[in-house]
């Protein structure tokens, strides 16, 4: 990289520390800088477009331009930029969007605690979990399951129970008490012959066999994504949650459903739970909760652990948890619109019309000799990359395929995200169909491109 020491490329590795980015080959390659984005577009510093199809982080569901999101956020910042929710303050946005919220949340989730992020949706589920055991004299009941390639964020807590290596390496983590079950994925982790149904008895076994050796009496509650994002988009298995619910339930273990990817619309429905039949103790959301364009996020509760807070703030004499954010004006209102829009343009709608076809392009690109499998929901969905399809194998993590894919791919105008072995496709909820034309075209050209072997060495 041959920059000016006042470019933008050179300021940015003088000064910035990257999430998720390998940081020493920051230093060479520099900054991707994106200055502004259109509807399913965003444009770099020279000027090129890309149509965004990962949505940001799996989260910018109206795309980029909302005029709707940014009049509510100005008018909220002009009546009241900031206040909090601390004993006993209120305010309407924070109200407003409560009650929203539980009237379009699946049955028995009956309040709300908001916070910033998606971490910390989790992490504070996790604290009210152990709250709860507590205040119904189970002290002993704390331990936590999270699943091998799941994600639930990279606070402590909840990074221990996100089941990633990179989360954990030299973090020194997970904390102690979490453990991982297995990956539902039948394409990764069937056995050979293995039909999908026995697979989901193999994974029940195993996880009734984690539960009985760690005792059932010590373990308070299981986290799952309906669909695992950051893991690699690992759709469940037919049977699958059916059967970990009717285990949960057994063992009286909380079910925790993380929605901070699918909630709002993502799989088809406006959240998984009714995709997948989940009934959860517990369900986090963030990211399309405000479609991304400010910080919130929140946890929603079933009326027995809100029970439970009642009896511990009554015996402690305050429920001391909160962030000086929870909640905050700016984005509960326009959190609050972002679902107003969501029902106004029927963008559940959308997605179940627009969701076969993208499905039907993701799918067409199983014949590529680079593709072992497609696979998706909605529209979400990954193309797993392999050396053999028939062996399943992968290539050499040195030679680098999946991105030398997505570099081929944003060089064709598209950004998609290459997650370990998979590339990963999750677009704003606003696609049209020419958009899913556009996006498709893209990602077939740029795995061409990669197969010809130009981009091998990327
Ligand atoms: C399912 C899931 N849970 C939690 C998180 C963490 O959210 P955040 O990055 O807002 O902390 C993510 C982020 O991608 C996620 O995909």
């Amino acid at each position: 990289m041959t920059e000016l020491p006042n470019s933008t490329a050179a300021r940015d590795i003088a000064s910035l520390i990257h999430p998720y980015t390998n940081l020493d080959r920051h230093q060479t390659s520099g900054p991707f800088v994106i200055r502004r984005g259109e509807g399913c577009y965003v444009e770099d510093d020279n000027g090129k477009r890309y149509l965004e199809g990962m949505a940001g982080l799996w989260s910018a569901s109206l795309g980029f331009s909302e005029p709707r999101l940014v009049a509510a956020a100005a008018r909220q910042m002009q009546q009241l930029p900031y206040s909090h929710l601390f004993n006993h303050r209120s305010f309407d946005p924070a109200i407003d969007l409560a009650e929203k919220l539980l009237g379009l949340a699946p049955a028995g989730l009956s309040k709300v605690l908001f916070a910033n992020s998606g971490s910390e949706a989790n992490d504070q589920a996790i604290k009210l979990i152990w709250y709860y055991h507590n205040a119904i004299g189970r002290p002993e009941k704390k331990k936590l399951i999270g699943r091998v390639r799941g994600y639930h964020g990279v606070t402590v807590a909840s990074a221990s129970l996100t089941g990633l290596p990179a989360n954990h390496t030299d973090f020194d983590l997970p904390i102690a008490g979490v453990f991982h079950a297995d990956c539902p994925s039948y394409y990764h982790y069937a056995e050979p012959g293995e039909t999908e149904a026995a697979f989901v008895e193999r994974m029940a076994a195993n996880l009734e066999a984690l539960i009985e050796r760690e005792g059932p009496d010590t373990i308070a509650a299981f986290f799952a994504e309906p669909v695992q994002g950051a893991g690699g988009v690992i759709v469940p298995p037919r049977g699958y949650f059916e059967r970990v619910q009717e285990i949960l339930k057994r063992h009286e273990i909380l079910f925790v459903v993380d929605e901070v990817i699918t909630g709002f619309g993502r799989t088809g429905n406006l959240f998984a739970c009714e995709t997948y039949g989940l009934k959860p103790d517990l369900m986090n959301v963030a990211k399309a909760l405000s479609a991304s364009y400010l910080p919130i996020s929140a946890t929603l509760v079933s009326d027995k652990i809100h029970d439970a807070m009642l009896a511990e703030s009554r015996k402690i004499g305050t429920f001391g948890h909160g962030f000086t954010y929870s909640g905050h004006p700016v984005s509960a209102a326009v959190a609050l619109e972002a679902l107003t829009i969501y029902e106004e343009r029927d963008i559940v709608g959308h997605v179940r019309r627009m969701a076969p076809h993208f499905q039907a392009r993701l799918r067409a690109l199983a014949d590529h000799p680079l593709i072992g499998e497609a696979r998706g929901v909605g529209l979400i969905g990954a193309l797993e990359v392999v050396r053999d399809k028939a062996t399943k194998a992968s290539f050499d993590a040195a030679l680098g395929v999946p991105a030398a894919i997505q570099t081929a791919v944003i060089e064709e105008g598209v950004i998609l995200r290459a997650i370990r072995d998979a590339v990963a496709i999750c677009p704003p909820l606003i696609i049209t169909d020419a958009e899913i034309e556009i996006l498709f075209d893209a990602l077939q050209r740029g795995l061409d491109k990669v197969l010809a072997g130009q981009r091998i060495d990327a």
